[in-house]
């Protein structure tokens, strides 16, 4: 894997336990990207950091191997609830680093109460997210996915592939936090009118050119509705039966946020019915079992998953929007800090 050139982490350990981390629900290119940038970490030489990089998620029942070790590393789909929470006080665990922006996943609260620091990485080059966003839309609308199969066997048929013209449309964006705003940004490049929801409106967002609807006036006027909201108490199921109701007949709905915001069963029921004409996630709400692993060789048991598959009108990509070297590379080196530092806590 290229590696970035990157800053220093900077490490003044002299007033710090030695630090023993254990990450969980690693891939091989995480593993070569933290190895690569743990080098470069000055340290006392009589406290050198021990890594230790597991494969298996981290929950209740694998909690319990955690004796030893200062810190622990989890990502989107690791299961901190309460129950994993007191295992690791058992263990002694003292800090648990999320290398991801969302924290939906882990019980703050219990965390609290438990004396163990939360930390995330709260912003890692939002436009990663955003370009992965238009990527779903731009390939649902103008079908380059069958373009390219079909052009290989030969076929240059256009039956089935007619698109229609971003430009001028009015696209619905949910939550205009960093990711939103980048994703306004790129709209408002390809001439779109932009409406924004929000329960926490951004002036910089209304002098970009967007405008901020009540919820109910964003779901009728879009075309496009896109979810860039955190997943909580508040926002799940944001997208339900009703809310599908009032949007417009072959509304395109785009979720790279939490799969939890979307309900599978009315989205379904609204692509059956063809109220929805276009589906992309990123995200799905039990993808805890399914994203991030091969699943090519077995049945998979989900079937609302496995029904979600079979419209030609939807598109699911596997929690990569954060994919990218460069956004790896910040999420790395930010999670390293907060271990070392201890910013970005919850
Ligand atoms: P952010 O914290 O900068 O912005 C979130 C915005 O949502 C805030 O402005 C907040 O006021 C707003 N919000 C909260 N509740 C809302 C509600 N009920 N309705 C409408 N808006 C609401 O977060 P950021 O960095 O923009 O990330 C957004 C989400 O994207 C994250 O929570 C995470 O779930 C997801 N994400 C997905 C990734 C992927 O790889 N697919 C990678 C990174 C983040």
């Amino acid at each position: 894997m290229k590696m970035l050139k990157h800053e220093k982490v900077h490490a003044n350990q002299s007033d710090q336990q030695q630090k023993h981390i254990a990450f969980f629900s690693t891939r091989p290119y995480e593993r070569a990207l933290y190895s690569e940038l743990l080098e470069t970490v000055s340290v006392d030489n009589d406290k050198p950091i021990k890594v230790v990089f597991f494969e298996h998620p981290l929950n209740a029942s694998t909690a319990a191997s955690c004796n030893g070790y200062s810190d622990v590393v989890v990502f989107v789909n690791d299961d901190i609830n309460a129950a994993t929470i007191n295992a690791l006080k058992r263990c002694g665990v003292k800090h648990i680093a999320l290398r991801c922006a969302g924290f939906n996943n882990v019980d703050v609260k219990a965390a609290k109460k438990a004396g163990i620091k939360v930390s995330r990485v709260p912003a890692y080059s939002p436009e990663t997210v955003a370009e992965h966003t238009l990527a779903l839309i731009l390939t649902l609308n103008r079908k380059t996915h069958k373009a390219y199969n079909r052009v290989r066997e030969g076929n240059f048929d256009l039956g089935g592939l007619m698109g229609f013209t971003l430009h001028g449309k009015t696209v619905g964006v949910i939550g205009t936090g960093k990711i939103g705003q980048a994703v306004i940004r790129i709209l408002l490049g390809f001439g779109c009118r932009v409406l924004c929801f929000d329960p926490q409106p951004d002036n910089d967002v209304t002098a970009s050119g967007a405008h901020y609807v009540t919820l109910n006036e964003l779901l009728e006027k879009s075309v496009i509705v896109t979810l860039h909201c955190p997943l909580n108490e508040k926002s799940h199921h944001i997208i339900n039966a009703e809310s599908i109701d009032k949007m417009p007949q072959g509304v395109m709905l785009i979720n790279t946020s939490r799969g939890g915001l979307v309900d599978d069963n009315a989205i379904i029921k609204g692509l059956k019915s063809k109220k929805i004409g276009y589906l992309g996630l990123d995200v799905y709400e039990r993808e805890s079992e399914l994203f991030f692993h091969d699943h090519s060789q077995e049945i998979i048991q989900d079937d609302i998953f496995q029904r979600l598959t079979t419209f030609p009108n939807v598109l699911i990509t596997g929690h990569q929007g954060f994919f990218t070297l460069e956004a790896l590379h910040e999420i790395a080196a930010t999670t390293l800090n907060n271990i070392i530092t201890g910013a970005n806590t919850l």
